[in-house]
């Protein structure tokens, strides 16, 4: 067969890979939660031989429906809570496999890629709330997406790093996070040579936002200490519960210090979009960099993270670089509005920006903001009657859609705090093989916890019941076991 298909056979393969996903679509809402691989099959994968010849098309579509569509993630079942996954708008996966035929290289030049690229950036920039001017790009994801930003940073307030490396920097550089922050913060930290140690975790209050009051006593002490404060991170959404660290007073505290101002929005920045969150987000517009993710809450497919920067210049100060081969002529027919390349890692960039055009264009501002509320509103309910179950504990309150609950053994000698972990931790797996719903676990302040983070449109308060009522048989019947 050559590659090169006529259009109708072209057709008809698509077609039949849209049958192989209309059918998982069908299935999609009220099948198993999660189906693990069966062993042969992923023995039989590992062993797999280098095809010298190729089969045909149809064949390849079968197999792709046996083996891979029939053991999904389950991401889109009407109860998958898990990490911070959101089923894709249809108008995404869509937009993806256009995109894909089309197979734009998103570098630069004079194409309309381009520009729809930068029309979604202006729209997220005004989404999380950055003034006119700000700019940025697509990648691949939230960790991607801090570690440009925190990229920037280094260059801005350590000039020279680019060239000299870190020991440009007379004193040893260090950034500030929450001991909630992701762990793609401190992964950023070590991948630009500050090493581990130049990330200094504050402590979080009750609330688990950050204590503003401890930053700002660290700050002065580093400095004191002869240590070289150079950048803040502020969550806008934590990846374990959900709320929102204290953006202006953040803010204030980096400004005070001359420190780089970035807020990891990877889940939560839009939630600046909503005006009953406005106070919560208040100092969100006087970030110097904010990253955020299409592909959490703005449902979005695989892969897509944005890099928001307050100046687009800082983004070409660290990473521009333009090969030979790339050099047009000013006048040239080619040459476009920006090198998207020069912004930061990537020369060869895939078309990202239509599915998130593609879908935010489909939604609109109105009804994503019903879709998030919904999500919130049913993270509460399970919240609600958590609270009203007397062998479950409410862990933590959430700004946005998280929840983290716990089942309670009655018997003291379970209930204590590691057999209590234990015990949730069993818990969670009987929930991963049981199906009805799928949640994952974190750990907050040495208490393990249940948590569930809900951004799926196909989630209603119904089934908010059914996560509470799975988690209490579940937690009832292990405890009985143990009797
Ligand atoms: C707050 C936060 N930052 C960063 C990330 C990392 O994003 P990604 O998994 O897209 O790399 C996540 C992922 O859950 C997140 O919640």
């Amino acid at each position: 067969m050559t590659p090169d298909l006529d259009p109708r056979d072209f057709r008809a393969l698509l077609g039949r890979a849209a049958d192989v996903a209309a059918r998982h679509w069908e299935r999609l809402p009220e099948m198993r939660a999660y189906t693990r691989p069966p062993d042969d099959l992923v023995a039989a994968w590992r062993t797999e031989p280098l095809p010298e010849r190729g089969v045909p098309l149809e064949r390849l579509l079968d197999r792709i429906e046996r083996e891979i569509v029939a053991y999904p993630l389950g991401v889109g079942q009407r109860r998958w809570w898990g990490f911070i996954n959101s089923p894709p708008h249809p108008a995404g996966i869509a937009a993806d496999l256009i995109a894909a035929t089309l197979k734009n290289n998103c570098a630069g030049t004079s194409q309309i890629a381009v520009q729809v690229e930068l029309t979604v950036m202006d729209w997220l920039a005004r989404l999380v709330g950055l003034p006119r001017g700000s700019g940025g790009l697509l990648v691949s994801g939230g960790s991607m997406a801090n570690l440009v930003a925190l990229a920037a940073c280094r260059e801005a307030k350590l000039p020279g790093t680019r060239r000299r490396g870190v020991r440009a920097a007379q004193r040893q550089p260090t950034v500030y996070a929450s001991s909630e922050a992701h762990s793609c913060i401190l992964r950023a930290v070590e991948l630009l040579g500050l090493g581990s140690e130049a990330l200094r975790l504050v402590p979080v209050d009750r609330e688990y936002r950050m204590d503003v009051a401890a930053l700002s006593a660290m700050l002065a002490a580093d400095r004191a200490a002869g240590l070289e404060p150079i950048c803040v991170v502020a969550s806008a959404g934590t990846v374990n519960t959900g709320v929102v660290d204290p953006l202006a007073a953040v803010a204030d505290a980096a400004r005070e210090h001359r420190c780089w101002f970035h807020v990891d929005g990877a889940y939560g920045a839009v939630g600046a979009a909503l005006p009953e969150l406005a106070a919560r987000y208040r100092g969100i517009e006087r970030a110097d960099s904010v990253a955020m993710d299409p592909h959490k809450w703005l449902y979005v497919p695989y892969e897509a993270g944005a890099t928001l920067v307050r100046d687009p210049a800082s983004l070409r100060a660290m990473f521009a670089h333009r090969a030979e081969y790339l050099a047009l002529e000013e006048d040239s027919y080619l040459e476009g509005p920006v090198w998207i390349s020069d912004l930061g890692p990537q020369l060869t960039r895939e078309f990202r920006a239509l599915k998130v055009w593609a879908v935010m264009q489909a939604v609109g501002l109105e009804q994503y903001r019903e879709l998030w509320r919904n999500d919130i509103a049913v993270a509460r309910e399970v919240v609600r009657l958590a609270a009203r179950q007397p062998r479950l504990e409410v862990l933590a309150p959430s700004d946005l859609s998280c929840f983290c609950v716990r089942y309670l053994p009655e018997r003291a000698e379970l209930a204590e705090r590691g057999e209590a972990n234990a015990f949730n931790r069993e818990v969670l797996d009987r929930i991963h093989r049981d199906g009805r719903m799928f949640i994952s676990g974190t750990t907050l302040q040495g208490t393990f916890a249940l948590r569930g983070c809900v951004t799926n449109f196909r989630s209603t308060p119904a089934d908010a019941k059914i996560c509470v009522d799975t988690i209490v048989e579940l937690g009832n019947r292990l405890e009985a076991e143990r009797h």
